[in-house]
């Protein structure tokens, strides 16, 4: 039997760890981001990461196995100060140069939604690829059903690929119900993913 998973509030140390895991499981987003400079993505993320930190304003969340990180996911509220503060903008300009970090900054906002006042949304949920099919982000989801009650919302939403079929099963799977279908021409110029469910879990 495998060991079980238990999740927690990001800290600095995890940073990297998330990052490369991040990058493995949206490289897509990432190359179409950081265009030509994939081999800096782990750092810039995990820079970004650490200066939304330093704000306390990040609701990144780590999976943990066996003392090892290997799933992470981001909750939000819409209280919550803007995703993309100076500090992490600071960063993309500091790796990417003025053009750079404006079309990274422009790419990674594309995907963003806004979040309702009962609502927290869900995002970045990623497994390491040699953990994924062993109920790690089953854990994640429900430990982030725990925070929602505690933070008094009433129900999880999020914003899936329609052709993203092991994420839709596993929102489905856990209760989750598909709202409304969006299309984006944008996004299916720039990330080639043209169609976004949203999926949404009422809190009983
Ligand atoms: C989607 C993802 C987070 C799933 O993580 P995971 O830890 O492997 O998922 P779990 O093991 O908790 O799976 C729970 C359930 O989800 C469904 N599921 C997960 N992966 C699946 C797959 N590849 N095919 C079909 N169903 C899948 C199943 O119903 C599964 O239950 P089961 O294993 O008992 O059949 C992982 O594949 C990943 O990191 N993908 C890349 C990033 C991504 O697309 N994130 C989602 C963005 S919205």
């Amino acid at each position: 039997m495998s060991e079980p998973v238990q999740v927690r509030p990001a800290c600095p140390e995890d940073l990297e760890t998330v990052s490369l895991i991040l990058v493995e499981g949206f490289y897509s987003k990432f190359e179409a981001a950081f265009r030509g400079r994939m081999d800096r993505a782990a750092r810039i993320i995990a820079r970004t990461l650490r200066a939304e930190m330093r704000r306390r304003l990040s609701g990144l969340y780590v999976a943990e196995r066996a003392g090892r990180v290997v799933g992470t996911l981001s909750l939000r509220r819409r209280e919550d100060p803007e995703v993309a503060s100076w500090p992490a903008t600071w960063v993309l300009f500091q790796e990417l140069g003025l053009w750079g970090g404006l079309r990274a900054m422009f790419y990674l906002a594309l995907v963003d939604q806004p979040v309702g006042r009962k609502d927290v949304y869900v995002s970045d949920v990623a497994v390491e690829k040699a953990a994924r099919r062993q109920g790690v982000a089953r854990a994640m989801l429900r430990h982030a059903e725990k925070v929602a009650r505690l933070w008094g919302k009433e129900a999880l939403v999020l914003d899936v690929s329609a052709g993203n079929e092991p994420a839709r099963r596993l929102y489905l799977s856990l209760g989750y119900t598909e709202e409304r279908v969006r299309r984006s021409l944008l996004t299916l110029w720039l990330l080639q993913m043209g169609e976004w469910v949203r999926m949404r879990k009422v809190l009983e």
